[in-house]
């Protein structure tokens, strides 16, 4: 098992961490515990957690539909009103047992309700254990606009378990496998070599490139944990890559996170490229990625206009600029200034042509 300790909160990874958690909730002296899971992870998940934790058995259960679409405000009032129905108190602790969007809304659920529940998250998707469930960042979309209400609160715990990956589809190892690639290619160049060599979307699911995607995170959230700096460059690819998303989200258009960001990355590598932060070396190595991966997003015109009024809301903006973190050669990090819009288009065109999508 690895341990990665972060003010407090400590990351444990590998097949054998349901131990650390058992003593994790023998020392703290909880008065119940309330486990948090959506339709496909109390199927696939709970019965696997509580064969390996019977402090667990007993706990109350709350479960949420699966997707994006419920992680709205919405959806939080129905889990606050739950926990107030079950008269819980400020000794309970939350278990998020489920992918980003359930320990995304859980880490807020449990962050705000009575000022603070202690929570544990136990992330079951590949994407949720190398990023959403770690770093302390949790929240909800606010009208299909991504992660406009939230915290940043570390869990207590987070139990990383490959043993959940068996149930995960295909779709669903690529859209974990983006936060991976994204991590690499802004911390970590040898990393992100050894990455481009894979064979196929199963060289991910190893413990040590799961172990080294949170460290390259963790490393970051810990130097800086409120985003005054350094953690900015986790936003590479999010810029375009969430506008997307959220636009999608708008139109019921089945497009996953890491699948708008691997987009992100491409387009706002492009826009680097054009604005001669980065080379075309640098370039071709993130397109040769996501081609071999990812299929193409289609992006009509209606889109990219949408995407723009998204990306000028953005959070990272400050007086009207907007802000993207790119990867300025593999595994270094730069911020840079986007006055100039029209640059969006000249991406998605770029995009459009290398997928072939005209
Ligand atoms: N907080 C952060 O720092 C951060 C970082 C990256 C992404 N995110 C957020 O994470 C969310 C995406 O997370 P996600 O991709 O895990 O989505 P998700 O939580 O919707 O999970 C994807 C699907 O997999 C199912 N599932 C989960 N575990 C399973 C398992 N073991 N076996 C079978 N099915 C399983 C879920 O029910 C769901 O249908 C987005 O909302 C994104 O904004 C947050």
């Amino acid at each position: 098992m690895k341990k990665i300790v972060n003010a407090g909160s400590a990351v444990v990874i590998g097949t054998d961490t349901f131990r650390a958690l058992n003593n994790f909730i023998k020392k703290g002296n909880y008065t119940s515990f309330v486990i948090l899971c959506d339709e496909h992870t109390v199927q696939h998940c709970l019965p696997v957690l509580v064969v390996h934790c019977e402090a667990l058995r007993s706990a109350e259960l709350i479960e949420l539909e699966s997707g994006e679409m419920q992680k709205n405000m919405e959806t939080c009032v129905q889990v606050w009103s739950a926990l107030q129905d079950m008269q819980v108190d400020k000794n309970t602790l939350i278990v998020n047992l489920g992918g980003g969007v359930i320990t995304d809304l859980g880490g807020f659920v449990a962050s705000v309700y009575k000022r603070g529940l202690d929570f544990v998250n136990i992330p079951t998707t590949l994407l949720a254990m190398v990023d959403a469930s770690v770093g302390g960042k949790n929240g909800v979309d606010l009208n299909t606009i991504k992660n406009q209400i939230g915290t940043i609160t570390l869990p207590k715990l987070v139990v990383v378990n490959p043993v959940f990956l068996q149930t995960l589809d295909e779709r669903q190892i690529r859209n974990g496998m983006a936060e991976i690639v994204k991590v690499a290619l802004i911390r970590d160049a040898v990393f992100f070599k050894k990455l481009s060599l894979f064979r196929s979307s199963r060289s991910f699911i190893n413990e040590e490139t799961i172990v080294r995607a949170v460290q390259l995170k963790q490393e970051v959230v810990k130097k800086d944990p409120y985003e005054q700096h350094l953690r900015k460059c986790l936003n590479f690819g999010h810029s375009i890559g969430h506008a997307l998303e959220s636009v999608c989200l708008e139109e019921g258009r089945d497009v996953l996170h890491g699948e708008a960001i691997v987009a992100g990355m491409v387009m706002e590598t492009y826009v680097a490229f054009c604005m001669k932060r980065c080379s075309k070396v640098t370039l071709k190595a993130v397109e040769k990625m996501a081609l071999k991966y990812y299929a193409g997003i289609p992006l009509p015109d209606s889109i990219i206009t949408r995407m723009k009024t998204h990306i000028r809301h953005d959070k990272k903006n400050v007086n009207g600029t907007c802000w993207f973190a790119i990867a300025a050669a593999p595994g270094q990090f730069g911020m840079m200034a986007v006055n100039d819009l029209t640059l969006i288009d000249k991406a998605a065109a770029h995009y459009t042509q290398l997928y072939n999508l005209t």
